[in-house]
This record gives structure tokens, sequence and C-alpha cells, in this order.
């Protein structure tokens, strides 16, 4: 199966974490691709990565409440160009801080509101990491995605 993750980041949390996750995942996957998010990424690249296989979203929280800069645009053009995102199988690791408290992970969870609206099915519970309490971001990340991998390839097969 092919995995494709897509990262939004501010200072790169969140693309350590998703590269650990691809790395622990490797013998498991036939292939993978992981998208940093930039200015010209637009929900094409969400079709497109959803044709192949499940996406994992790996997002931090900025602002108060707000996507990081990088992810804006995709999350801005779902909403612009909307479409039907019925094949799309995802799950999310939202990073945060509970400090912020009402805005805790809400980036992915902005995000996670987002796909559902547009016919995506999540897999699994959306998995906050919280910097408040977790030292090590990648290994609580890796830990959760090898639960959550079989899921995700049986929800994409079937
Ligand atoms: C200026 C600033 C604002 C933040 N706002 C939030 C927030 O509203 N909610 C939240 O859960 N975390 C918030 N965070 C915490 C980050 O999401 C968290 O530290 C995350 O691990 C950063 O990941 P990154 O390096 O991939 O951007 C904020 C951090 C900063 C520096």
């Amino acid at each position: 199966m092919h995995l494709t993750f897509i990262v939004g980041t501010v200072s790169d949390t969140a693309l350590y974490v998703a590269q650990t996750v691809q790395q622990v995942l490797k013998p498991q996957l036939t292939g993978s691709t992981l998208i940093l998010a930039q200015a010209d990424t637009t929900g094409e690249a969400l079709e497109a990565a959803a044709a192949q296989g499940p996406v994992l979203i790996c997002t931090s929280t900025h602002g108060s409440g707000d996507l990081p800069e990088n992810l804006q645009p995709l999350y801005a053009d779902l909403d612009a160009r909307p479409r039907y995102l019925g094949a799309l199988r995802y799950g999310v690791i939202a990073l945060g801080d509970s400090f912020y408290d009402d805005t805790f992970a809400a980036g992915g969870r902005l995000f996670d509101a987002r796909l559902q609206d547009l016919g995506a099915q999540r897999i699994g519970e959306l998995f906050t990491i919280d910097a408040s309490e977790v030292t090590d971001p990648e290994t609580a990340a890796a830990l959760w995605a090898q639960e959550w991998l079989p899921s995700a390839a049986a929800s994409f097969s079937a």
C-alpha cells in the first residue's frame, strides 16, 4: 500500500514526526510520498494522493487555533473549489499544546472537519500530541501509526 503524508508546520516538529512515521512504516508500505504543503498545493494533489492510497495529515496549530501558514492555501482551495473526496481515506496527527486550552490541536481538527465535509472518510480517531505532555512526539506518533495502519489498509482495499 502507498501512503501519502501531508504536512503543516511552522518550526518543523510536525515534519520530523511525519518523517519518523514514514521511516517506521516503510517496511509495511509499497511506497510513500511526503508533501510539505506549499503556496501552490491544491485539492488536485489531495485527489491524486487519494487515488494511490490512504493519506496521513500531520499538522500543528499556530496563531489562535489556526493552521500553519504552509497548509492554509490547501485548506482555502478546498473551500474555494470544493470537490467530492469520497475516495479519500485518511488519518490525522494533530500537534498542539494544551497550554492553549480552547484551541488545543485546532489546526488538525479544522482540516479534519473540512475533509469530512467533502465526503472523505477518517480512519480511526484524530490523534493529538500535546507539547506540554509529550517529550518525544516522534515516538508517540510512530506507535500510534503502527496501530492505525492496518485499519487504513483495510479501508482502502474495501
Ligand atoms: C505562536 C504559537 C501559537 C500556537 N498556538 C497554538 C494553538 O492555538 N493551539 C495549540 O494547540 N497549539 C498551539 N501552539 C503550539 C504548537 O502547535 C506546538 O508547539 C507544535 O508542536 C508546533 O509544531 P510545528 O513545529 O510543527 O509547527 C502554538 C505555538 C506557537 C509558537
